[in-house]
Parts: C-alpha cells; structure tokens; sequence
C-alpha cells in the first residue's frame, strides 16, 4: 500500500503526496551521504594529527618543544597560530567555494557538484599525505576545504529534494550521520596511527582519500534530483526520476508543484540580489542563525581538540586519544537517535531539550575544572573520568539537535527561487564560525581557561531563547510550500511575507 505523505493536508490545503519510501530513494540518499565522511573524517583527524609529536616535531617545532616542556602551562602549551591555521585553512576554503558551488549546483545539477568535490579532495589528500613543508599542508587543506564546501552545499540540498516529505528530516540526517562516523573513524585512526612512527601521521591523512573515492564512485550512480533536472528544463528526464524515486506513477501533485517552484524561480534573474529583499529576510536570517548558533555550541572545541584537549586536563596520549574515541561513539548513536526522532518529536522539541542539556553541563565541566584544574598540576582518575562523562552527555544531545538540525533547517525553507544561494549563505556561515571557533579556541582556552565552557553555556541561553520565540516547525511541512504554511502564518516572519504581497498587489 502506498505510504501517502501526510501533511496536514485537507485542513489547509496543502496537496497530499503520494509515495512510497522506495529502496531507491534509500540508496541514493545513502551514497550521497558519504559527502558527510569527508568532512566528518577530516574534523576528527586534525586534532589527532596536531597532536601527534612526528608531526609536530616536522611541521611545528616551537609546539613540540613546548608540549615537553615539563612546567608548560596546561592552559597554554597548544596555542601556536601556526598550528591552528593548519586546522582553519580548510575551512575559509570551504567558506568562498561555497558561493561558486550554488552556481554550480543551479547551472549543472547537485550530481555534478559532488563528483566535483570528490575530485578537489582527493587531490588535497594526495598533497597532505605527501607534504613536505608547511605550503603544501597548507595547499593540501585549501584543496580539502574547497571539496567540503561543494560537498556540504551538495549533499544536504539533495537529500530533502529527493526526501518524501515524511522522512525528509530522517533522509536528510543522513549526512551528519556520515560526518560522525567520519569523525569517529578518524578517531580510531588517530589511536592507532600515532604509534606507528614516524610517519603514522601520513597515512592519517591519506586515508580521507577512502571517503573522497566512495563519494566519487557512487555519484556517478545515483539519480539526478527531479527538482534540479526540471529547473534547467529536463522535463520528461525529471518526471521520470520522481516517479523512480516515489515507487509509484501517480506524481503529478508533485510534479506540478516542482514545476511551479521552477516557474517561479525562473523570474527571479539574480538569486543573490533576491535574498536580500525583505521577504528573504525570515529564511535568511534563520539559516545563518541555525550554523552560527551550532558553531557556537562550542562543540568543535571537542570536536578538533578532543586529544588535546584531554591531554590538557592531564591524561597520557593514548588515553586522551581512547576518550576522543569514546565521545566520537556517542556523537554517532545520538545522531541515530535523531534520524529516528525528528519526524516525530520535530525541530524545535529537539532544539529545546539538547539547549537544556548542553546548558547543564557545560556548566559542569567548567565548574570541574575551575576547581580541579590548576596552571601545572593534573587532574585526579576520577575527576577526569567524571570529565569524559560529562563530555558524552554534552556531545549526545548536540548530535540529536543542533548538529544534524543545523544543516537540516537551512536546506528546507528556501523557496527554490534561492535556495540553493541561499543555503550557500549556510554553508558558509559555518565555515566561517567554524573557522572562528578552530583559529581561536587555543588561544581561547589559554587565556580564559576554565572559563570558557561559561562562555559556551551563555551563548547556549541566547540559542534556546531564539529557537523559542524565532524557530518556526517546519516538520512534515513538503518543500516547497514553506511560504504558504510555515513563513506567512509565524507571529513574527509574516510581516515580512506580507509586505511582499502587498509590493506585488500594488506594481500589477
Ligand atoms: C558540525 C561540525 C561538527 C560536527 C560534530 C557538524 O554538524 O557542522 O562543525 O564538528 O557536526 O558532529
């Protein structure tokens, strides 16, 4: 029997879906979803690797002779520039290629911009494996940065066009499903890589080729978005990949509306100037909010330093990388966690309960070590142990909510007209935090301490307040009448929706 896709239809008019959730639809989105290992593997391996004393010793020397330093500052012995822009070049690649990655999304099609981004990061992995200076790690990673940013602009935007509507949280979820197994196989990685000298860091890095291949290969397999194919004028190509894709013939409600949305986007000339109008406002600012509010979750301080970071509160190399391990298994079962949930509890329900939870212990961790956790000495068995805990908890409930929901929300209210500009405005607002929070937490940490876990925690009170009053549900609502049913009715964004109308009443 046919699953139909309800969405309130009939109380408010909104059609009703007809479409099964095909084994195709499931595989497409599985193979696109390995764009997420590429940038999963690559966040979890930089903090393995700058921890690494090979690596440091080639590459940062004045690091390495700090971290043996035995009287070093335990706040202070990994901030070093250098070392940081090691990390964040990736991401202020990923920040500019973005913008020509929605290009090239509109003009060629969301397939090709991830066989593009399979091929730039490849070519960043074959430098990084084979550096020998700092320029080309550096290089390697700008190249690394411009496959994420295509890939990140890619790959979420194809999952909830191809999405039935009622899965399309679960389908779309699947991409930071692959970004924490990439992570925590990078973990796993960095555990043991790190005693295979010295040139354990090397294979490391080459292995971020395995994903950027699987990616490569299997988009050459999957289907085109019907969404994409319709809006540059594949008709029959595009009728044909939805009724694949639906499992059933009978897609013309939806067919319609994608040739609507096409419609409309086809008079809009300038995508770019378009956001800026006011009646972009609402999804605009919402989408920016979603990534800069992920960012500043403070989760890539664990994220990128877990390592580090663990070997600053006082435990051995291979123990802090084993904890790092431990936390990138949380991130992964929590984020199922929300591929089964979001459908269901929605967005905000999500939001609402990780703010709480990051809120109570990032608290507590800084509290932990704003006690325990002196200039030289180390932390105590337990009180570490107690750290970890508090670690996983707070990784847990930012892998059910703000993580896969900041990638989630962005790629879902666009109206198609500039979406795919508009998501590129996404992509690279969390790249630029992301590189913010990479280049600066070191230092950060040096000189706020244990006060930075309250600096986090207050940016989580700001998050939690906007989710309340700004975040409108957009579960179960079909992609392409978020203007109708989500932006026109919100008790705020609607004046912004209205004024719009009004315009376009009074230049007829
Ligand atoms: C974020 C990354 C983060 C990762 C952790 C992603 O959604 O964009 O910055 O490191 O989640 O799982």
């Amino acid at each position: 029997m046919p699953a139909v896709a309800m969405s309130n239809a009939g109380s408010n008019g909104a059609k009703e879906f007809e479409g099964k959730i095909t084994i195709y639809v499931v595989i497409c989105g599985v193979i696109a979803a390995t764009g997420g290992l590429m940038f999963g593997y690559d966040i979890g391996i930089s903090g393995g690797v700058t921890s690494m004393d090979d690596f440091l010793e080639e590459f940062f020397p004045v690091v390495y002779e700090r971290k043996h330093k035995a009287k070093e500052d335990n706040y202070c012995k990994y901030d070093n520039q250098g070392l940081q822009l090691f990390t964040s070049s990736l991401y202020l690649a990923a920040l500019v290629s973005s913008f020509v990655a929605s290009k090239l999304c509109t003009k060629h099609g969301r397939r090709l911009t991830m066989q593009a981004a399979s091929v730039f990061f490849l070519v960043g992995v074959v430098l990084n494996a084979a550096a020998r200076n700092i320029a080309m790690l550096i290089i390697g990673r700008i190249l690394l940065g411009v496959g994420v940013g295509f890939a990140n602009q890619a790959v979420p935007l194809f999952l909830s066009e191809i999405a039935p509507v009622h899965i399309r949280g679960a389908l779309n979820i699947l991409f930071q499903l692959d970004v924490t197994i990439g992570i925590f196989v990078a973990n796993i990685v960095n555990y043991f890589v790190s005693n295979i000298h010295p040139w354990g860091w090397r294979l490391a890095l080459g292995l971020a080729g395995v994903p950027a291949t699987m990616l490569c290969l299997g988009s050459m397999v999957i289907a085109e978005t019907p969404t994409s194919l319709i809006e540059r004028e594949q008709l029959m190509e595009g009728l044909a990949v939805l009724k694949k894709i639906r499992g059933t013939d009978n897609v013309n409600a939806e067919y319609e509306e994608i040739l609507h949305a096409c419609e409309m986007a086809r008079q809009v000339k300038q995508p770019f100037r378009n956001l800026m109008k006011r009646s972009s406002r609402p999804q605009l600012v919402i989408a920016i909010a979603m990534q800069v509010f992920q960012q500043f979750t403070g989760i890539n301080a664990i994220m990128f330093y877990a390592p580090v970071l663990f070997q600053t509160i006082g435990f051995k190399n291979d123990a802090s990388l084993l904890s790092a391990v431990i936390t990138g298994i949380v991130n992964v079962l929590s984020t199922v966690v929300s591929v089964v949930l979001v459908d269901k509890l929605g967005r905000r329900f999500l939001l609402l309960e990780a703010c709480g939870q990051m809120l109570i212990t990032q608290v507590a961790i800084g509290g932990v070590l704003l006690v325990n956790l002196k200039s030289t000495n180390e932390l105590e068995h337990g009180v570490a142990i107690w750290v970890v805990v508090l670690v996983c908890l707070y990784v847990s409930s930012f892998a059910w909510s703000w993580g896969p929901l900041g990638w989630l929300i962005p790629s879902e209210t666009f109206p198609l007209a500039t979406r795919t500009a508009g998501y590129a405005f996404a992509v690279s607002s969390n790249m630029l935090f992301t590189f913010v929070i990479a280049q600066a937490f070191l230092s950060m940490m040096c000189h706020l301490r244990a006060g930075i876990f309250f600096f986090f925690a207050a940016w989580i009170v700001v998050m939690g307040l906007f989710v309340i009053f700004l975040l409108p549900e957009t579960k179960n609502v079909p992609i392409d009448e978020m203007s109708e049913r989500v932006w026109k009715r919100h008790w705020f964004w609607k004046r912004f929706m209205d004024e719009e109308e009004q315009h376009k009443k009074e230049s007829v």
